[in-house]
């Protein structure tokens, strides 16, 4: 087991890794998306700096790693919950942290996603109505992550018991919650002093 926690780890942080935005700003139109807008490497930001099609493409691109990472630990950790759920811990990690691009990646939501909705479906649903809704109302993608993110482990563990979910998955949505707070700490001053980015807003 231990061999397959190894490889599901090194293969999830390096899956994570790969920085969609970063490679699509500099093959496209040749500029580093780490530099422009909010800095963040990450679909939000490309939208801002790039438009709707690669802000499309890296969010698809983003979930897919996190939800492949999961699956390889699933695979690999026939059975043993930790597996899948490192995996996918360390996918968000590589994309916050790519170990090819200088360590400065995105803040790993749309790697969430994929993560979490992989292995807790109805949870990561109800957490992503919500979501979405206060996106449409407020305008602000950062409000919509944060209550994604820590409405994800209330939702878990409301519906842990009718799913048969093992408490690692729990586990992870909590560290995943603290996680974001964190990388999302420039966007909740922002918030807080009414000065964050709005959806369809040019400057960062
Ligand atoms: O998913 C990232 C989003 O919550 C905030 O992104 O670029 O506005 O800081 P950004």
């Amino acid at each position: 087991m231990g061999l397959a926690l190894l490889v599901s780890i090194s293969i999830g942080y390096l899956l994570g890794s790969i920085s969609f935005s970063y490679l699509i700003g500099k093959k496209l139109l040749k500029l580093d998306i780490r530099t422009m807008g909010s800095k963040s490497a990450g679909a939000t930001n490309t939208l801002r700096v790039m438009g709707k099609g690669p802000a499309i493409s890296v969010l698809v691109l983003d979930i897919a790693k996190g939800i492949v990472a999961v699956w390889l630990g699933v695979i690999l950790g026939d059975g043993n919950a930790w597996v899948p759920t490192l995996a996918g811990l360390a996918a968000i990690l590589g994309h916050n942290w790519p170990i090819y691009f200088g360590f400065r990646g995105g803040k790993g939501v749309a790697t969430t996603i994929g993560v979490i909705a992989t292995l807790v479906l109805f949870p990561a649903l109800l957490a992503g109505v919500i979501a979405i809704g206060s996106i449409f109302v407020t305008r602000y993608v950062s409000l919509g992550s944060l209550l994604f993110v820590v409405l994800t482990p209330l939702s878990t563990w409301l519906l842990m018991n009718y799913y048969d979910y093992p408490i690692e998955y729990f586990y992870l949505t909590v560290a995943v919650a603290l996680l974001s707070l964190w990388k999302h700490r420039t966007n909740i001053q922002r918030l807080l002093t009414g000065t964050e980015n709005k959806l369809g807003a040019k400057k960062a």
